[in-house]
Order: structure tokens, then sequence, then C-alpha cells
């Protein structure tokens, strides 16, 4: 259990320029030794299920089907490395998954989009008695800060994931990135199988496509702050 927090971020960043580091903590994480701790009980994966069922509340019981997919059975039983058939099979059935916005658009408003990343409206586990966790009329938010720095002024990110600061400067707005990033977002399994970022789109899940395509704007815009210091362009620095 030790090394998995390794072997996961190693994996996550295996696609990354960021190479060298994931395999030097790769490495690393060959050689932990798991410290054996005797007398322990043992833990069924069912036990497992019932005490995750126990500890959280939800509002409604089909939330739970978002914990469950058989593409997160094969990255829960391969410890997030598949076989290659495993890993095609995965990315076919994501990539089938992906919606476009009926206007045909992929890249939408920088300015929704800045409040969909912010927002962590949605998805979020309450507890008896305090049921409005998700107001139901308010639409979802995405939460990318929790894992990735993306406009530098904002006031806080964590780092599970890459910083997007200067997406859309670095990459440039072609089709194929726009494409990139739209599907990254709406299912990002469908480009890294067993990837550690959520699948924001889809009917079990958070953000309509619009709201994809509006983040995707938010991290291309040549106007959005995330590519401009930021600032929003043509504001004073
Ligand atoms: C739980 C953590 C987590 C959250 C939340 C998260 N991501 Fe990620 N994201 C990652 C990780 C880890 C990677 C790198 C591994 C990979 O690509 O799968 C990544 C990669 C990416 C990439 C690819 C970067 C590149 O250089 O190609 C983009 C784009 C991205 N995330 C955008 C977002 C956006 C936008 C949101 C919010 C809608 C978001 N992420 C939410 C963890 C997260």
């Amino acid at each position: 259990m030790t090394t998995r927090p390794f072997l996961r971020l190693a994996l996550a960043a295996a696609l990354l320029p960021l190479a060298p580091i994931a395999s030097a903590l790769a490495d690393e994480a060959q050689h932990v030794d798991i410290p054996k701790i005797e007398g322990l009980p043992k833990i069924t994966e069912k036990d497992f299920s019932k005490a995750i069922r126990k500890s959280f509340y939800v509002n409604n019981p089909h939330e739970w089907e978002r914990f469950y997919s058989k593409t997160l059975e094969i990255c829960n039983a391969t410890d997030s490395q598949p076989s290659a058939a495993q890993a095609q099979e995965i990315i076919q059935r994501e990539t089938k998954s992906i919606v476009y916005p009926k206007s045909g658009k992929l890249m939408g408003d920088w300015k929704l989009g800045a409040k969909w990343a912010e927002d962590v409206h949605g998805g979020r586990i309450g507890y008896p008695g305090f049921k409005d966790a998700d107001d139901p009329s308010h639409p979802n938010g995405a939460n990318c800060y929790a894992c990735h720095a993306m406009d530098p002024k904002f006031p806080q990110h964590g780092n599970m994931g890459p910083s997007l600061t200067d997406y859309g400067k670095l990459r440039g707005t072609t089709d194929a990135v726009i494409k990139y990033t739209y599907d990254k977002i709406y299912n990002s399994k469908s480009l890294n199988p067993c990837s550690l970022m959520p699948r924001y789109g889809g009917p079990k899940h958070l953000l309509t496509p619009e709201q994809v395509a509006d983040i995707t704007a938010y991290l291309l815009d040549p106007q959005s702050p995330v590519n401009n210091g930021g600032n929003p362009a043509g504001q004073a620095k």
C-alpha cells in the first residue's frame, strides 16, 4: 500500500515532459520496503466497500454509481498499470463517451470557464442533516484548482496535476490543441487510461459540454488571466 501514491504519481506524470522525474519516482517506488505490521486484521474488498459506504452519506443512491465503472475496476485491479490490451479497451470506451456542444464550438466563454474551474459545487459528499451541500438548482463546478495551478493570481492551488499557468500561451490554439484540451477535461481517461484526473463530462458526471467548452477557453483564450500573468488581457498589470 505504501508504494501506491508514488506509483500513481509516477504514472500520472508519465505522459508529460516530466518523464525524468516520473522515472526517478518509479525507481524510488521499486526500492521502498513496505513495513510488515503483524497482527492487523485482514481486510477484504467487501469489507472495504462496506466501510466506504458507511463512512459517507449520499443524498441520492445513484451517486454511488460514480464510484464504480469497468475502467476503475481495471485500474484498481492492476494498480493503475493496465496491460496494452486493457489500456486500448479503456481508451476506446472512454473516447466513445465524449459529447461535444451542439454549437460545434469547443471553445466557449473564458469568464464562465473561470467560474466553473474555481467552483467546488457538485459531487460533494454531505452528512445527514446537511443535505444542502449540493443545491441541485446550482450548476456544478469543477474544482480544478484542487489539483492544478491556473491563474497565477488565484490564492491557492493543489499540485497533484501539472501547472496549467500559460497553458494556451505555450501550446497555441490550433484545432488539435483545442480538441485535446476539450477531450482531456471531458474525459481524462480517454487519453490516459488510469489518469488520476476525474472525468468531468457525461451523464453521471459533473459538467455539461458547454461548461467543458468554457473551461477549454479559460485555458486557451489569449484574453484569459491564465495566459496573462493573472490579469485579463487589456487590464492594468
Ligand atoms: C484530482 C486531481 C485533478 C483534478 C481535480 C483535475 N486534474 Fe487535470 N490533471 C491531473 C493530473 C494528475 C494530470 C496529469 C496526468 C494526466 O494527464 O492524466 C492532469 C492533467 C491535465 C491536463 C493535461 C496537461 C497537459 O500538459 O497536457 C489538463 C489540460 C488538465 N489536467 C486540465 C484540468 C482541468 C481544466 C480541470 C478542472 C476541470 C482539472 N484538470 C482537474 C489531476 C487533476
